[in-house]
């Protein structure tokens, strides 16, 4: 829904009326009292107040972040980015437990504005609060957070926001599951030429170490009409790039009332007018099918990027991590996907350390690194999430042995994504470009199809408009380049 469209609808509602019974106008509601209370404060203290969300974790929860901002911003909070404000919440993740111990960290910091803020409200909500371990440490130790929710319940965040502008005390509300998908809530966007949006929520897969599927519960697929009525709105709004977002999108679609597979829907989003460009994330490999491949191959706006998360290289060790593909069926897919779409990129996700893994198991990752060419590879230390299968298992790998590994690992990866970088030197390529660059205010920075960036001079006035530039100097990783004509 439009900006406007949305405070048209909040403009209707009547406050001294009942509490509307279909969730989207309830929350339609609660937004407008909110923003009726908010009004009367600033009135009071004479000066805006702010708001800051902060985003840990993946995609998925950047996604949730603009939700959230989309929804304060229209109550009438003035956003920042600076976290001394009258309202900050953390949107958090709990995949490894370093995400965890940054948010412990900063809340600190937090309480440090708060003691000198008496406005100043703490919200916490995304996957860590899924967990009740740490629901309990956040009573016991950070007494001072004011509500805390977690993802199945986001939605209600116009009401429980209200709940916590007119309350005392700290608000917890975190759900088990919930079976709903509400539609049509606000949403604000980072950048005004490209956006996420959610296919599925959640994850069946149960990988043996991961913590996803219990803190964000079953998979469930939004309906087509709904995602193609979303991008038709973003792109009559002016985004031109797409990113379809779910734990495993290879699997959409399969539990709707009308099945439909992920290849039929991003055949239909590409029909979609002014949208330009599509990528979508994450695929799990045991379900990437030759009808995406072929949707793919002679798609012009699908991306030539696939991200295609391996984990591990051992046979052995993928069993155990229950990812059900093994290093041979990897390989194959692989080479498919590299022989029918030569200029696509393929990066991935790698664990190290899983319990159980020998410095053989690691070998046997690199091979497939090497043998792969991957563009790009995130490695990670495998971190134990209790809960989880893999943290009841008993042959934990000492530090020791992970970080030689590791290290290992990560120059084979470094080292094959260079070669790969190299390749496209002297070539020609179209860029959508994103920003000033964050180190040379001279340079914009645009990002190619296949996901890479290149610098080169240009002016603010690019932003959100593709151009062609020479790929002229491999810095590893990307390119700095010149810009050669309008596209
Ligand atoms: N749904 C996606 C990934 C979601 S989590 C997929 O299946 O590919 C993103 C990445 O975090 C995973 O690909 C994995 O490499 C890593 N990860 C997940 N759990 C982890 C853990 N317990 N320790 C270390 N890395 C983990
Ligand atoms: Fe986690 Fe596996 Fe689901 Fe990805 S597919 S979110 S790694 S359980
Ligand atoms: Fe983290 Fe939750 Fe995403 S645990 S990786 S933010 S789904």
């Amino acid at each position: 829904m439009e900006k406007t469209e949305i405070s048209a609808m909040a403009e209707r509602i009547d406050l001294d009326g009942p509490i509307p019974s279909d969730e989207l106008m309830r929350q339609y509601y609660y937004l407008k009292k909110a923003k009726a209370l908010l009004t009367q404060k600033k009135e009071e203290l004479g000066r805006p107040l702010t708001a800051c969300v902060v985003t840990f974790g993946c995609q998925m929860n950047a996604r949730d972040s603009e939700k959230l901002l989309g929804i304060l911003q229209e109550i009438g909070y003035e956003c920042t980015e600076n976290e001394n404000a009258d309202f900050v919440i953390y949107n958090t993740c709990t995949v490894r437990d370093n995400a965890n111990q940054r948010v412990y960290g900063r809340l600190g910091v937090l309480h440090g504005y708060k003691r000198r803020n008496p406005h100043m409200k703490i919200a916490l909500c995304g996957c860590m609060m899924q967990e009740n371990a740490v629901i309990e440490k956040i009573r016991k130790s950070y007494s001072f957070v004011d509500l805390i929710f977690g993802t199945h319940n986001i939605f209600k965040f116009a009401e429980l926001l209200y709940t916590c502008m007119t309350g005392n005390g700290m608000i917890v509300d975190i759900w088990k599951d919930t079976e709903q998908i509400v539609e049509d809530l606000p949403a604000s966007r980072k950048y005004p030429f490209k956006s996420g949006i959610n296919i599925m929520f959640g994850c069946n897969n149960f990988c043996s170490y991961c913590i996803v599927p219990y803190v964000r519960g079953r998979e469930r697929s939004r309906r087509p009409e709904d995602i193609l009525d979303e991008i038709r709105r973003l792109a009559a709004d002016g985004v031109v790039e797409i990113m379809l977002l779910g734990q495993n999108v290879n699997s959409y679609g399969k539990n709707l009332e009308h099945p439909i597979s992920f290849a039929q829907l991003l055949q239909e989003v590409e029909k979609i007018d002014g949208i330009r460009r599509i990528r979508f994330m994450t695929s799990h490999p045991k379900d990437l099918s030759d009808e995406l491949i072929e949707v793919m191959k002679r798609s012009d706006k699908i991306c030539r990027h696939l991200h295609l998360p391996l984990q591990s290289g051992s046979t052995k060790i993928l069993k155990d991590m229950n990812r059900r593909y093994t290093k041979e069926q990897y390989l194959a897919l692989a080479e498919k996907i590299r022989r029918e779409i030569p200029d696509i990129s393929i990066t991935t996700d790698i664990i190290v350390g899983f319990p159980g893994e020998t410095e053989q198991d690691v070998l046997e990752t690199i091979d497939v690194v090497k043998k792969v060419q991957f563009d790009n590879a995130f490695t990670f230390i495998y971190s134990k999430r209790t809960g989880t299968p893999a943290a009841a298992m008993e042959n934990q790998v000492p530090e020791e042995l992970v970080k030689e590994n590791f290290d290992k690992l990560l120059a084979v990866v470094q080292e094959t994504a260079k070669e790969r970088a190299k390749l496209l030197a002297g070539q020609t390529a179209q860029v959508l470009v994103e920003d000033v660059n964050e180190h040379d205010k001279r340079l914009m920075t645009g990002r190619m199809s296949n996901n890479m960036l290149v610098h080169f001079p240009g002016e603010k006035e690019l932003i959100g408009q593709f151009v062609t530039v020479s790929l002229d100097e491999c810095r590893g990783f990307y390119y700095i380049g010149k810009r050669m004509k309008d596209d």
